[in-house]
């Protein structure tokens, strides 16, 4: 690390401790933050560990469908997101209104909403689900039919894993997408001994062709496996770091180096210092909003 980092690693430290404050960041953070945070995981992961803290303060490094699920779950606690312009696009491609409609549509189906969506939608929705009990949770269902929304993707592969009748919603992530087939079979020939690994946002394509489809808190328990020596990581190349990090001497193969989702890249070191000095941007759920959407997170959290 550098001595710019250096200071500011230090400075970070120092006010979270007067701030009272816990720093979580997700795996696909930059390793900066990674470094300096008190845990990092998936978005399961992170919302347990909301659901956990003492801490006054909740510095979420992530995009803002994360933070927000904090504030659902701890209204009382300050939730920080370093920068607010740090918005998921997948979450961005439905809105509650929208919603409402497709549901007079199917008006026997069970909603179920990936986490990654705004409160509004998950107000709108029966029950949550990450990427890392997915299938579990659509497995826990009594109705047989269901709406996913909004990543068509994620619920392409749950249907691959359930006899449930599922709608999708037309949404996806367009940093998954951008992982091609055509990629993993080339790695796959550099590469023969390699593990591939993928995530659920991943086309269908491409999750077809993978040896496991894991969140990115399964890929990186999956790493740390002893017969697991090479492997071909098919998600948002954030997560090498801490694949390397934990499993030094193994060798990760990110599936496309193109696979970056600039919004989880805006939040820094000096975002963070920033938002540790100024108390801001926080990140707060309307309450009547908040209630409906921490029924569906509660729900969720209750069959994991
Ligand atoms: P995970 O819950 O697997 O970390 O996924 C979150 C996400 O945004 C993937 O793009
Ligand atoms: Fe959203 Fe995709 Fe970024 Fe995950 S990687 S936060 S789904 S845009």
């Amino acid at each position: 690390m550098d001595n710019m980092n250096d200071e500011l690693t230090e400075k970070v430290l120092k006010l979270k401790k007067e701030r009272n404050a816990v720093i979580l960041a997700h795996n696909y953070q930059l390793g900066e933050v990674q470094d300096i945070a008190d845990f990092v995981g998936d978005s399961l992961e992170l919302s347990q560990k909301a659901a956990k803290t003492d801490a006054e303060v909740i510095v979420f490094c992530g995009v803002h469908f994360m933070a927000e699920t904090a504030s659902i779950l701890y209204p009382d606690k300050v939730v920080l997101l370093p920068d607010i312009h740090a918005g998921c696009p997948m979450a961005d491609m439905i809105t509650a209104a929208r919603l409402k409609e497709r549901k007079r549509e199917l008006p026997t189906s069970t909603v179920v909403c990936y986490i990654n969506s705004p409160a509004e939608v998950k107000a709108e929705s029966d029950v949550c689900c990450t990427s890392a009990n997915a299938v579990k949770v659509i497995e826990s269902l009594d109705n047989e039919e269901v709406l996913f929304v909004p990543d068509q993707y994620l619920g392409h592969y749950i249907s691959t894993k359930t006899d449930k009748r599922i709608t999708f919603w037309p949404g996806y992530c367009p940093t998954h997408a951008r992982i091609q087939p055509q990629y993993i079979t080339g790695l796959r020939q550099e590469y023969p001994q390699a593990r591939v690994v993928v995530h659920p946002e991943c086309r269908p394509e491409v999750t077809a062709l993978a040896d496991e489809v894991l969140s990115t808190g399964g890929m990186c328990q999956y790493a740390k496996r002893e017969d697991v020596n090479q492997m071909i990581v098919g998600t948002e190349i954030g997560i090498i770091h801490r694949l390397r990090k934990e499993n030094p001497g193994k060798k990760f193969i990110p599936a496309s180096e193109q696979a970056v989702c600039p919004r989880m890249k805006l939040i820094t070191l000096e975002s963070v210092l920033w938002s540790l000095q100024e108390m801001s941007p926080q990140v707060r759920v309307p309450e009547e909003i908040r209630l409906k959407a921490k029924a569906a997170v509660d729900t969720m959290l209750k069959v994991v």
